[in-house]
């Protein structure tokens, strides 16, 4: 694999294109916005940032000009409006739902057979949007949430425990929202289980936090969150560049897995150069099931919400 594109070139957009090039695994980035400019100026920018940390990637931008982007072997999309304080991901849905279609049309006439991440929000339905859009297979189309949710939870636990991050894993399950499910019975610190260092108070209080951390940012500066974002999205298109088999949560389109199916939300797989290669299917307690479904309905919720935006934008 030796190219990976970008659409959208805003903070999220360029924070994975400086997070890939960074890792210095494929010959070529292509930043592509429909903002005149503001991809070129940021590929100008890192390409000038090269010979301080030292990457040979290539990166280029260009500004809604999709035959740059011909035969790339991953694409991560993150076009769309972002969040404003007193905003769901949810109330992105029709805006973005737009957005995400026609980009992923562009880019699929010119890279038939190339993997789709997707970072737009609301992120599993936007990933489904992707997945029809593209005809592309399940297993190549995943959304980018589980990385980013577990790396909060793993930041927070290794705040509360004064404990290096390197030591935590975790697991998350569920949509992109504030009905995600944390799992701190899959939690472990340095190989012992979280809930033998920490009272379930303090684990409820994290896990709260960890469920609204993309709010808790906006409320914060005004938009969402993009340095954790745009290094999440990198770390999924390292394990596929690199075929690492790495296991890690995603919004997978699911075949009853779970008890589910025809929805994308989030579960752990094990990504590789084909895209995901398995789904894993780990035993949950009818407590961790149930929030689950409950998350799940949400999502489902949200793609008759879709189902509507679309039939209105036929029928005008
Ligand atoms: C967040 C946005 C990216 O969670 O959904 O910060």
């Amino acid at each position: 694999m030796n190219k990976v594109t970008v659409i959208g070139a805003g903070n999220v957009g360029a924070t994975v294109a400086e997070c890939v090039a960074r890792k210095d695994m494929v010959s070529e980035v292509v930043l592509i916005d429909i903002k005149q400019g503001l991809s070129e100026g940021k590929a100008l920018d890192l390409l000038e940032a090269a010979p301080v940390h030292l990457f040979d990637t290539h990166v280029k931008g260009v500004t809604n000009d999709y035959t740059a982007t011909a035969n790339s072997d991953i694409c991560v999309i993150t076009s769309g409006i972002p969040r404003r304080p007193g905003m769901s991901r949810d109330d992105l849905l029709g805006t973005n739902a737009s957005i995400v279609r026609s980009v992923t049309e562009a880019f699929v006439a010119r890279s038939p057979n190339a993997i789709i991440v997707v970072v737009s929000n609301p992120l599993d339905v936007m990933t489904y949007v992707a997945y029809t859009a593209s005809g592309l297979p399940g297993y190549r189309v995943l959304g980018m949430a589980g990385v980013l949710d577990t790396a909060r939870f793993r930041a927070f636990i290794a705040e509360a425990l004064n404990v290096s991050v390197r030591d935590i894993q975790t697991l998350l399950m569920g949509g992109h929202g504030d009905t995600m499910v944390p799992l701190p019975r899959y939690t472990t610190i340095g190989g012992i289980p979280l809930t033998h260092l920490m009272d379930s108070d303090q684990i409820n209080q994290i896990v709260e936090r960890v469920k609204t951390g993309g709010g808790e940012i906006v409320q914060l500066m005004g938009t969402s969150a993009w340095y954790a974002p745009g290094a999440a999205a990198a770390e999924m298109v390292e394990a596929m560049v690199k075929d690492s088999g790495r296991v890690l949560p995603c919004a997978a389109w699911l075949t009853g897995q779970y008890g589910l199916e025809d929805l994308f939300i989030g579960v752990p797989v094990r990504l590789g150069r084909t895209g995901i290669q398995e789904i894993i299917e780990v035993e949950l307690n009818a407590d961790e099931q149930r929030l689950l479904d409950t998350s799940a309905e949400h999502v489902r919720a949200n793609l008759a919400a879709l189902e509507r935006v679309l039939k209105a934008s036929n029928d005008s």
